[in-house]
């Protein structure tokens, strides 16, 4: 057991605004597999591809109508193949997105639900009171039921355009058994898994019993997330994950409620590891971001699992909007890839990239912003600017002028460049993962700033403090001067 994965960084692809390897504005599978060399050259481990699966794209890929090809806009299965390889070649570990909670309504079985035929793989139900069976609302906006011609109404607690699935039903675990093992076979590395607590849904399907948007990122308990039964079908997973060679893993997309709930998702016989979204969301204050790092430690580590780390992904603005400056960004990554655990990277945070606020309103495409002005998650997924001139022919979202500067082209080799801290701090943290680098030891230091030591390593925070004079030895890497605010250091050597 090489245990890859326990310390492994991760850089997630969002294939749809990757590399464009057809010219045709939309990110695809070639792309990314001529775009390996600079993953390597990055320092990741592994990548996560976003779905590629075909799809009519009502939520950009999470709508999946075949789970075993590729949609004609990212490539043909041989590409997947072809990038699978070639990843390999080069070290890299390849994990794909696996949807279950829900298939598109362009699926076959759903075309055949809709027919009458098949209907118990999802969950339809009649009317109550000439309404919808209960007072569920979509994470999207809006019910989460939608009736068909002959009266019935199906589950969707995304787009109408994406059917729940009844995961009680045998057919739909023996379809999901099958699907994982096609992709095992050709070799990938693991699955992130789409909405993880959300397959099982309690029979009786109870009202909420109060209005107002439940989005799927919070903590609130609801009676379709988190139900027990979802552990069964990991369990099962794990077994398919366990029977080939390579040590094979499985992510969760989950959210729950108590630290000790998510845990759960993460026990040996379970999935490999669970994003750790309360992390991404603390505020950048020096309290609030100990708090959560202990208690993130202590929870994957209540169940011998590793932590992850996670800043920016395709569902949040991204963290150089949300901390407010590229310095606060810079500073939190060497912060976040300094402690122990898992770490995932959004392609594009090496860049230091923005979240794009003002994109108008008819190039947006994202189905989850027609719930709220500000939620709408376009902002991060525009395509990567690969050359001062963008390297895009007709991006199929527009690409800002500004990003020229922020180019891979740009960035290259520029001491100092936000690309090439990333690429320091992938190299440096290698060391970090030896024997002895396991615990993390907190320090006292002023207000407004965190101090801690792995093993001969010190990482020093100044937030709205300063931690002048504290550590003695040689600086190994800093996101901007050691002493300025908004910056991390990485020390070899001893706090004084
Ligand atoms: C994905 C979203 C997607 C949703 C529905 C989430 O976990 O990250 O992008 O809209 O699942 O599949």
């Amino acid at each position: 057991m090489t245990d890859w994965w326990r310390d492994a960084v991760i850089y997630q692809v969002y294939v749809r605004s990757f590399a464009d390897g057809n010219g045709d504005g939309v990110g695809d599978l070639i792309g990314a597999r001529q775009r390996l060399p600079y993953l390597k050259d990055l320092g990741v481990d592994a990548i996560w591809l976003t779905p590629f699966y075909p799809s009519p794209m009502a939520d950009f890929g999470y709508d999946v109508a075949d789970y075993r090809d590729v949609d004609p806009l990212f490539g043909a299965l041989g590409d997947a193949k072809a990038l699978i390889k070639d990843a390999h070649g080069l070290g890299l570990r390849v994990i794909v997105d696996i949807v279950p909670n829900h298939t598109s309504s362009a699926h076959p079985w759903f075309r055949e639900a809709l027919r009458g035929i098949g209907r118990d793989r999802y969950i339809f139900r009649d009317s109550r009171a000439g309404g919808p069976p209960n007072d569920w609302e979509s994470i999207f906006g809006g019910p989460a039921w939608t009736q068909v011609e002959d009266g019935q109404w199906y589950l969707h607690l995304f787009d109408p355009a994406q059917p729940d699935l009844n995961w009680e039903h045998p057919e739909v675990n023996a379809e999901f058994d099958s699907i994982l093992r096609f992709w095992l076979d050709l070799g990938v590395d693991g699955f992130r898994v789409d909405v993880a607590h959300g397959m099982v849904k309690p029979r009786d399907l109870p009202d909420i019993g109060h209005p107002g948007q439940v989005r799927l990122i919070g903590c609130e308990p609801v009676p379709y997330f988190d139900n027990d039964g979802v552990h069964d079908i990991h369990r099962r997973w794990r077994k398919i994950l366990d029977s080939y060679p390579g040590e094979r893993i499985g992510v969760a997309e989950a959210w729950a409620p108590t630290p000790e709930r998510l845990a759960a998702y993460v026990r040996p016989d379970e999935l490999h590891q669970a994003f750790n979204f309360h992390f991404l969301f603390t505020p950048w204050q020096a309290p609030a971001l100990r708090r959560v790092i202990d208690e993130s430690l202590a929870t994957a580590g209540s169940v011998g699992a590793p932590t992850t780390w996670v800043l920016s992904n395709h569902d949040v603005k991204r963290h150089v909007t949300r901390y407010g400056s590229l310095a606060r960004a810079r500073a939190a990554t060497l912060l976040m890839l300094a402690l122990p655990g898992s770490a995932y990277l959004y392609q594009g945070e090496e860049l230091g990239l923005p979240e794009v606020l003002d994109l108008p309103e008819e190039v947006c495409q994202d189905p989850q912003r027609l719930r709220a002005p500000d939620s709408g998650r376009d902002g991060c997924r525009v395509p990567i600017p690969w050359t001062r001139s963008l390297g895009w022919h007709r991006p199929w979202l527009p690409i800002p002028p500004s990003w020229g500067e922020l180019s891979v082209e740009a960035q290259h080799g520029v001491p100092g460049s936000t690309l090439e801290l990333y690429r320091a701090a992938l190299r440096l943290r290698r060391t970090f993962q030896r024997a002895g680098y396991e615990t993390l030891t907190w320090h006292d230091s002023p207000e407004g700033t965190l101090l801690f030591s792995r093993g001969d390593l010190v990482c020093a925070v100044n937030l709205t403090g300063s931690t002048a004079g504290l550590v003695t030895g040689e600086v190994l890497l800093t996101s901007d001067t050691p002493e300025a605010l908004d910056s991390t250091t990485w020390w070899r050597g001893r706090v004084a």
